[in-house]
């Protein structure tokens, strides 16, 4: 288990500390995509779809997903595999350990917003490439670090990846069709992803009126299509009144939010929402976000299609590989999109 204990790194200022009473987010979308496996043909459904998808993504920046498609065997493979890593004792953990040059693997010292968030976490790629041989000397390597000995992680974290990479087109594909745009239209920025996977876990906390598992934060890339285990703990700022609201667990399903790339796309059509983890004395909480994002080459800014003498361009364009390489881009600062953890 994680070797968090509690400490001042943790403590959130007062205004950021979690309230003792939970809001349930009543309001939140629960969308059924099962129109999208009915065959290609009905198109009216999948407008209604697409519908859903765009009022849900500009009254919440969230909605829920059940009926999508990614098989229950496939993410229950998947929890499996990260409920075994996570039980490992600490020094297996460490040998899968993220470092400089090698950002991926496991850690549990991230801080959001200057403050500790307490939980620990192993990040890995859907798919790894270009294959690091092919890697120039000096950038960074976005290669997996295997666990040994875990005989079955590496399959599921593979299905997974696939799975939901699936779905994770299928949103796309609902959110360029929202906009009034062809289907297909988003695509071309996904040809080679910076696409990755967080498996979470947030131990049970000692002093949950004072830490949070990951600090309040939007998410900075296109699309997040997130599993949480029915727990709970994920809290979304609401737009009509600014309280942190709770979104509840539906099994089987995903919650999928809007970062930052599809707001900046959508000229703030859509916008992404302020979240944050909450964490609980007794219960232990698993997460596996899929964090969807463009090709690093992407220069990330309005689409040509939405802007208009009405609705000039909110944005000037930003480097998505600056970004992600830096975390800081003081571009992206200037445009009061917040800065995010990744
Ligand atoms: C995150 O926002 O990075 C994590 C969300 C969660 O664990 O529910
Ligand atoms: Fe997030």
């Amino acid at each position: 288990m994680g070797g968090l204990s509690m400490g001042q790194a943790f403590v959130q200022a007062p205004e950021h500390r979690p309230k003792a009473s939970v809001i349930e987010a009543d309001g939140i979308p629960v969308i059924d995509l099962s129109p999208l496996s009915a065959g290609p043909s009905d198109e009216a459904a999948v407008d209604a779809l697409a519908d859903e998808v765009g009022r849900a993504s500009r009254d919440w920046g969230f909605f829920v997903v059940v009926r999508h498609g990614v098989p229950a065997e496939a993410v229950e493979r998947m929890t499996e595999a990260q409920r075994a890593f996570f039980a490992l004792p600490p020094e297996r953990k460490a040998a899968v350990a993220r470092s400089e040059a090698s950002p991926l693997g496991y850690y549990e010292s991230e801080h959001t917003k200057n403050v500790r968030d307490w939980k620990e976490v192993f990040d890995l790629v859907p798919h790894e490439t270009p294959p690091p041989s092919a890697v120039a000397d000096g950038e960074l390597v976005f290669e997996n670090k295997w666990p040994d000995d875990l005989p079955a992680f590496r399959e599921a974290l593979e299905e997974y990846g696939e799975a939901v990479e699936d779905l994770a087109f299928k949103l796309l594909e609902l959110i360029a069709r929202s906009l009034g745009l062809k289907p297909d239209r988003l695509h071309g920025f996904f040809k080679a992803q910076t696409t990755f996977i967080r498996l979470n876990h947030y131990p049970p906390c000692p002093s949950p009126d004072l830490a949070l598992g990951v600090g309040r934060h939007k998410d900075a890339g296109a699309l997040t299509v997130l599993y949480q285990d029915d727990v709970g703990g994920l809290d979304v700022r609401r737009r009509s009144d600014g309280e942190w609201v709770r979104v509840r667990p539906v099994p089987d399903s995903f919650i999928v939010n809007v970062g930052d790339i599809i707001q900046v796309w959508s000229n703030d059509r859509y916008e992404s929402a302020e979240h944050r983890v909450s964490v609980n004395v007794e219960k232990e909480r698993f997460s596996i976000p899929f964090f969807f994002n463009p090709a690093s080459y992407t220069m990330v800014e309005p689409l040509e299609e939405l802007v208009s003498d009405e609705s000039p361009s909110r944005y000037n364009p930003y480097s998505w590989a600056d970004f992600f390489s830096t975390r800081k881009n003081s571009n992206f600062k200037k445009l009061d999109v917040e800065n995010v953890q990744i």
